[in-house]
C-alpha cells in the first residue's frame, strides 16, 4: 500500500519558447534513493526547482503523497509539508556556529513543535548523524568546503523531511569526503523519506542510488539502476560516452 511520494504527470516548463521541461512524467517512492543525471541544461534543477515551488510549470503537475499537488502551492506551504532541498552551491552563515545553524534547521522546519530539551536532542542527534559533532561549537565560516555541504544537509535533515533533494552534493569535495557523503546519503534513507540526488560523478551515483533517471532535454532517456544506465547506448551517446 506504498504510497508514491512524488508523482510528476505531463510536467512543461518553458522559458519563453524553449522547454526545459518536456512533458516529463516519473514517480519517486518512499524509502528510495533516485538520482537524477543527464548533460548540462537537461532541466535537473529545474525540476528540483518545479517541485521546490520555485518554477512555475506551463503544464502538468506535481503530487506529493498521492494528493497535495505542488504546482499549485508556495514554496513556503511545499516546505512545511516536509519537502526540502540543498542548494546546488552551500550558503552558510559564517558568523553562526555549527550547533546554532543546526538549530535553526529543526526551529524552522519540525513539524511537531519541539520543547529545549527536545531540541538539544535532535541536534546533537543531527550533528551526529552528518558526522559534525566535534565542530559543534566552531563557526560555520572555519569549515572546509565539504564540512559546509555536511552542515548545509543537517540543517535540512534537522527538519525531518519526508523528501530531501540534494543539487549536486559532492561538487568539490575530495574523494575521501565523496565517500563520507555517500555513506551519509544511506543513512539518511528511511522507508517513510524520498531521496533525490543530481551529480554529475557516476561512481558517487553507483554508491547511493536505488534507480536512476537520466533527463535528456527535459525529457526521460533512461530509467533503471546503474548498471543498466551505464550499458544504454542511448545514454552513452549523449552524456556517459563525452
Ligand atoms: N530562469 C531561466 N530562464 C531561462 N532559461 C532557463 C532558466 N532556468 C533554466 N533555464 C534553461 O533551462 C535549461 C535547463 O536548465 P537546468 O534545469 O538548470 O539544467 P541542469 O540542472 O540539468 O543543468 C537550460 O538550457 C537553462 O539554460
Ligand atoms: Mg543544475
Amino acid at each position: 500500500m506504498a504510497v508514491t511520494a512524488l508523482l510528476v504527470d505531463g510536467l512543461t516548463v518553458r522559458f519563453g519558447s524553449f522547454r526545459a521541461i518536456d512533458a516529463l512524467s516519473l514517480a519517486i517512492d518512499y524509502g528510495e534513493v533516485r538520482a537524477v543525471i543527464g548533460p548540462n541544461g537537461a532541466g535537473k534543477t529545474t525540476l528540483l526547482d518545479v517541485i521546490s515551488g520555485i518554477t512555475r510549470p506551463k503544464e502538468g503537475r506535481v503530487l506529493f503523497d498521492g494528493a497535495f499537488d505542488l504546482t499549485q502551492a508556495s514554496d513556503s506551504a511545499i516546505a512545511r509539508a516536509g519537502i526540502r532541498r540543498k542548494f546546488q552551491k552551500p550558503s552558510v552563515f559564517e558568523g553562526l556556529s555549527v550547533r546554532q545553524h543546526i538549530a535553526i534547521g529543526a526551529d524552522a522546519g519540525f513539524r511537531r513543535a519541539l520543547d529545549a530539551p527536545a531540541l538539544e536532542d535532535r541536534v546533537s542527534e543531527v550533528l551526529e548523524t552528518v558526522g559534525l559533532a566535534g565542530h559543534a561549537t566552531h563557526l560555520a565560516g572555519e569549515l572546509s568546503h565539504g564540512q559546509k555541504q555536511w552542515l548545509e544537509i543537517g540543517m535540512v535533515l534537522a527538519s525531518d523531511p519526508k523528501v530531501l533533494m540534494l543539487d549536486e552534493p559532492v561538487a568539490g569535495l575530495t574523494d575521501e569526503e565523496t565517500e563520507r557523503t555517500a555513506q551519509l546519503v544511506r543513512r539518511l534513507n528511511r522507508p517513510d523519506r524520498a531521496i533525490i540526488v543530481v551529480e554529475h560523478d557516476m561512481d558517487f551515483v553507483e554508491r547511493i542510488a536505488d534507480r536512476v533517471t537520466v533527463l535528456h532535454e527535459g525529457r526521460t532517456l533512461f530509467e533503471g539502476p546503474m548498471d543498466k544506465v551505464r550499458a544504454d547506448a542511448g545514454v552513452i551517446e549523449v552524456y556517459l560516452g563525452r
